[in-house]
C-alpha cells in the first residue's frame, strides 16, 4: 500500500457524496485505463445514502462496470437482511448497467458452495489476485470488516478469495471475500459514521500493528477513511 488519507466529513450526508464522488471516479479511471471498471460494495447501513447518490451521479461509466459484493448473509436476495437487496434497492435499479455485471453473491446453496462458487467467479472476471479498482467497505464496533470478524480462520487464509463465515444461533452464516482480495483492489474506502465507531476507529487507525481486521485492510494504491465527525471525535485520528 502506497497511501492512507483520512477524511473527516461535516455529517453524513457529506460523507455519502464525498464517498460517491471517489467511487465515480475510480471507476472512471478504472475504464480509462483498461477498458472496464470494478467495484466490490459493502452491506450494512452506511452506504445506502452514497449508494442513493451515486445512483443519480452523472458521468459514471455503468455500461462497463461490474458489481461484485464483499460479502452477504445467507438470506434470499429479496430479506430486508440482504446486502444484494440494499444495493439493487438504493443504487443498481436506478442505473444503466447490464444484468449480466451485477454479480451477487448466490448463497441458496449454502455458505461453503456461494464461497467456492464467488471465489472461481472473482477468478474468471477478475484474475488472481482480482484487480477490484474500488473496495468500499464499513467497519463494525468489533473491528470487522466485510464479514471478517476477529479471530475469524479466513483472516489468516492466504489463498482463497472468497470464504464462508459460520452462522450463530442469531445470525446467519456469511460469505465473505478475504483480505487476499480486499488488499488486491488499488483502492479501498472505509466508510464510518456514528459516535458508536469512535473507540474502534481509535484501535484500528492510531494504534500500529492492530490485528484487528479492519486494520489489515491495506489496498495496492490507497486506503481512503472516510469518517464523518461523530466517528472521527475521540480518537486521535484528525487531519
Ligand atoms: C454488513 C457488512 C459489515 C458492515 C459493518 C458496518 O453488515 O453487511 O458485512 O461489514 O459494513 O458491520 O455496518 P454499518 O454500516 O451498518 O455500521
Amino acid at each position: 500500500m502506497k497511501r492512507t488519507e483520512i477524511v473527516v466529513l461535516a455529517d453524513a450526508a457529506a460523507l455519502a457524496a464525498e464517498g460517491a464522488r471517489r467511487v465515480a471516479e475510480l471507476l472512471r479511471e478504472g475504464v480509462a485505463a483498461r477498458g472496464s471498471a470494478a467495484v466490490a460494495l459493502a452491506g450494512g447501513s452506511t452506504p445506502r445514502d452514497l449508494y442513493r447518490v451515486l445512483a443519480a451521479a452523472e458521468r459514471v461509466p455503468w455500461e462497463r462496470t461490474e458489481v461484485f459484493w464483499g460479502d452477504e448473509r445467507c438470506v434470499p436476495p429479496e430479506f430486508p437482511a440482504s446486502n444484494y437487496r440494499m444495493a439493487h434497492e438504493t443504487l443498481l435499479r436506478e442505473v444503466p448497467i447490464p444484468p449480466a455485471q451485477v454479480h451477487r453473491i448466490r448463497v441458496e446453496e449454502g455458505a461453503e458452495a456461494a464461497a467456492d462458487a464467488y471465489d472461481a467467479l472473482l477468478r474468471g472476471r477478475l484474475g488472481d489476485p482480482p484487480r477490484l479498482d474500488v473496495a468500499l467497505l464499513g467497519v463494525g464496533t468489533d473491528g470487522h470488516v466485510a464479514s471478517l470478524f476477529p479471530g475469524h480462520p479466513g483472516l489468516q487464509d492466504a489463498s482463497r478469495l472468497a470464504v464462508a463465515v459460520p452462522g450463530t444461533h442469531h445470525e446467519p452464516a456469511r460469505v465473505t471475500l478475504t483480505l487476499r482480495a480486499l488488499n488486491a483492489a488499488r483502492v479501498a474506502i472505509m466508510v464510518v459514521s456514528g459516535t458508536a465507531k469512535a473507540p474502534t476507529l481509535r484501535q484500528v487507525i492510531a494504534r500500529a500493528g492492530s490485528p484487528l481486521p479492519a486494520a489489515r485492510v491495506a489496498p495496492r494504491e490507497l486506503l481512503v477513511w472516510l469518517l464523518d465527525v461523530d466517528a472521527a471525535r475521540g480518537p486521535h485520528v484528525g487531519r
